[in-house]
């Protein structure tokens, strides 16, 4: 069977390369933890490769004086003309919201920054964090469900996209006082560390994990419909709800970062 669902112990779904015991899972596999402290942060990977597929996380993120902190959750290829799919968490001063940073690197080259706050404390409670992609939409963001970005397939107007490297699952929490919060300006704090982060509920639909590279075609042809899944119509309101009310960067409105004209997907919608 192609198609693969798991609902995740992060012990058989993960490995923790990075951090020196600053990574922990507890709860029979059910919950993981990464911290930072001034030493170091800490990561993890899946064990896994994706080739289409959606995958969902539950994270809660470091409460209190975050900033300066990262935490990053994306999934990645490998190589110099890498694929890359990001979400990544800049923290903040206590009381002061989160910044959702995504980004969309296809062949290595990334540049597609867009921006959020999100409608929630995201270090409250946990929240489902979603990749979901596909061939016909590439890749969508979704927070609870919601979706907030969409990158589409627009191969046919020559951009690429995501199709046919295979991508790791990966999240970390480091430290980037230099550039994360309020552009750099507020330094993080020590006094409050270790920082955590926490990882919950992971599950994913894989279609094409175990297909080599070659065999994608096949392995659409054989897949459920959602591989082909566009956004309905309650859906595409949604994200504009998002993007209307919360989004506070868009590369493709940036026009002063690319004189020369906005990359070609912007002109696509
Ligand atoms: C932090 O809070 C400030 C003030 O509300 C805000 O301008 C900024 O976007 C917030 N997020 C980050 C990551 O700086």
């Amino acid at each position: 069977m192609l198609h693969h669902v798991s609902t995740g112990s992060f012990y058989d779904n993960f490995d923790i390369p990075w951090g020196n015991g600053r990574a922990n899972i507890f709860e029979s596999g059910q919950l993981l933890t990464c911290t930072l402290d001034k030493i170091s942060g800490s990561g993890f990977q899946s064990k896994k490769e994706y080739l289409f597929g959606k995958i969902d996380m539950k994270m809660k993120l470091v409460a209190g004086n975050s900033a300066g902190t990262v935490t990053a959750y994306y999934l990645s290829s490998k190589g110099e003309t890498w694929d890359e799919i990001d979400f990544e968490f800049l923290g903040n001063v206590t009381g002061q919201p989160y910044v959702l940073h995504t980004n969309v690197f296809t062949g290595g080259k990334g540049n597609r920054e867009m921006q959020f706050y999100l409608w929630f404390d995201p270090t409250a409670d946990s929240h489902t964090y979603t990749v979901l992609w596909t061939l016909l939409t590439s890749c969508n963001f979704l927070v609870d469900g919601i979706p907030i970005r969409m990158f589409k397939n627009n191969e046919a107007h020559g951009v690429a996209c995501l199709k046919s490297q295979r991508m790791k699952i990966y999240s970390s929490i480091w430290e980037a006082d230099d550039w994360a919060t309020q552009g750099g300006r507020v330094k993080t704090d020590w006094t409050n560390a270790p920082f955590s982060a926490f990882y919950r509920s992971f599950n994913d639909v894989d279609c094409c994990s175990r297909a080599s590279v070659w065999n994608w075609v096949t392995c659409n042809a054989n897949s459920n419909s959602w591989m082909w899944t566009t956004l309905i119509p309650n859906q595409v309101g949604q994200m504009k709800w998002v993007q209307d009310d919360y989004m506070i960067y868009n590369y493709c409105t940036d026009y002063k970062r690319f004189p020369q004209g906005l990359p070609m997907e912007c002109n696509l919608g």
